[in-house]
């Protein structure tokens, strides 16, 4: 197998992740779906660890999005069930690797045990500065831009003070760099309502492997794809 040895020069400060195919790895290997959700958290933890060894500083990863609601009740269950057992889990771990992390989407839908939980997860670990990890849980692109219009609207501010900075503020998001690169595993080319705001000019890149698939190599594929990106952001620049 072609493995790359050396580690990459350039490497995205934000990384966001559409973790995707789940389901699928399940299948082909006839299992339920929920094997899939499980075997997937696994190897969260080898892509943390990469993440920390490449130097990564943000990290953003997809595990629920606004629109997950509408599958099989026992698969939300399920997931739900998957999202408490890791905090209870990992946590200190986590913790203790210096990792900040933090809940993008709405608490709202969860249970009062489960937002409890990751409230309680969010404040212990509010100091932390190795790596910031964004949970996107209970999350759309949409929502995020709704919940932060209807802020600022509450907030009385007048229009004419309403500019791009500002809806960052707002934004679950608020006080982060944009992604640099947003990787999507299962082979799909779309965001799903994933930071459609915060992504705008993130470099993107898909691959067919399964998210339980995707390890240190194949991330480091991604990193070497984005390495060799020219991020013109609408410019033109001078050869
Ligand atoms: C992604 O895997 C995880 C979630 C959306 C929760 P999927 O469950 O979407 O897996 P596929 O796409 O069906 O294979
Ligand atoms: C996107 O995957 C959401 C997450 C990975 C959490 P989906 O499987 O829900 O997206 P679609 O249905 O393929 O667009
Ligand atoms: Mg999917």
């Amino acid at each position: 197998m072609n493995t790359v040895m050396t580690l990459p020069e350039k490497v995205p400060y934000h990384l966001a992740v559409i973790m995707d195919g789940n389901g699928r790895w399940a299948r082909s290997r006839g299992l339920p779906r929920l094997a899939g959700h499980r075997a997937g958290v696994e190897n969260l933890r080898r892509i943390l660890r990469a993440c920390t060894e490449f130097g990564i500083k943000i990290l953003t990863i997809y595990a629920f999005s606004t629109e997950n609601w509408g599958r099989p009740e026992a698969e939300v269950r399920g997931l739900m069930n998957i999202l408490e057992t890791v905090i209870d889990r990992e946590l200190k771990q986590l913790h203790a690797n210096g990792v900040q992390l933090r809940h993008i989407g709405e608490l709202d839908g969860l249970s009062e045990m489960l937002q409890g939980k990751v409230s309680k997860a969010v404040d212990l670990t509010r100091n932390n500065d190795q790596l910031i990890l964004n949970v996107a849980f209970n999350y759309g692109g949409r929502q995020d831009l709704l919940q932060a219009f209807r802020r600022i609207v509450d907030d009385g501010i007048p229009s004419d003070q309403i500019d791009e900075r500002l809806i960052d503020y707002y934004l679950y998001t608020a006080g982060q760099p944009d992604p640099d690169l947003v990787v999507r595993t299962g082979g799909e080319m779309r965001l799903s309502n994933f930071l459609l705001w915060q992504a705008s000019y993130a470099e993107y890149y898909s691959t067919p492997t399964y998210w339980p698939d995707f390890d240190r190599e194949e991330l480091l594929k991604a990193i070497a794809q984005f390495g060799q990106r020219e991020r013109r952001f609408g410019l033109v620049l001078q050869s």
